[in-house]
């Protein structure tokens, strides 16, 4: 199973704030649900939250600290680590870790393809995407978007570390 990650920065990196997206760019969101679709998406308590159900199509794992929550239709894991485990063990062939924050942080580590969307995008925000170019990436795909926001698909695939 290959472990993927999905995210939508600003500039400077900025994914959220006050519990929610910064932006509504509808061909983004189109290509978060064309490349989604019928996989397995890992993703925080918060996030889950702010999207509020799970989304159509897709199984959804929630991680939470909190040993009695539940959501419909949804899994409940304890970490990342889990939550890859889980997604292995229902036959995923690729998990794609979706935020928030916090996620993200603990998930790249372990992420092998990262769909990184650069949105044209300078204002604030209280969440932010981890420094990933602390790892070394190859890009394989990048796409130009212009819509409400300008916005740049690359498709960065984590180069294998020297042993
Ligand atoms: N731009 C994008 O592409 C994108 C994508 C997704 C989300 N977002 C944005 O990101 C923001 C939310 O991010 P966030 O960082 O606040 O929250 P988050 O990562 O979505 O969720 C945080 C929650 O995950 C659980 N958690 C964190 N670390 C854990 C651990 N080690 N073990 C077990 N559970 C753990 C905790 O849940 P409990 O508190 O229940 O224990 C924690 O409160 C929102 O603004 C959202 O809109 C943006």
């Amino acid at each position: 199973m290959k472990v993927s990650m999905i995210v939508a920065i600003g500039k400077q990196r900025q994914i959220g704030a006050d519990n929610k997206m910064l932006w509504r760019i509808s061909d983004e969101f189109q290509h978060f649900k064309k490349t989604t679709m019928g996989h397995t998406l890992l993703m925080g308590r918060k996030s889950f939250e702010s999207i509020g159900k799970p989304l159509p199509g897709r199984n959804t794992i929630i991680i939470t600290r909190d040993e009695n929550y539940r959501a419909d239709g949804c899994e409940v894991v304890h970490s990342v680590e889990e939550g890859i485990e889980l997604a292995k063990k229902k036959g995923e062939d690729e998990l794609f870790i979706s935020g928030g924050g916090q996620i993200y942080e603990l998930g790249l580590p372990y992420t092998e393809k990262l769909y990184l969307s650069i949105v044209d995008f300078n204002g604030d925000a209280d969440i932010y995407f981890p420094e990933y170019k602390q790892y070394d990436w190859k890009l394989t795909h990048k796409e130009d978007h212009v819509s409400n926001l300008a916005w740049e698909l690359q498709v960065l695939e984590k180069e294998a570390r020297p042993v």
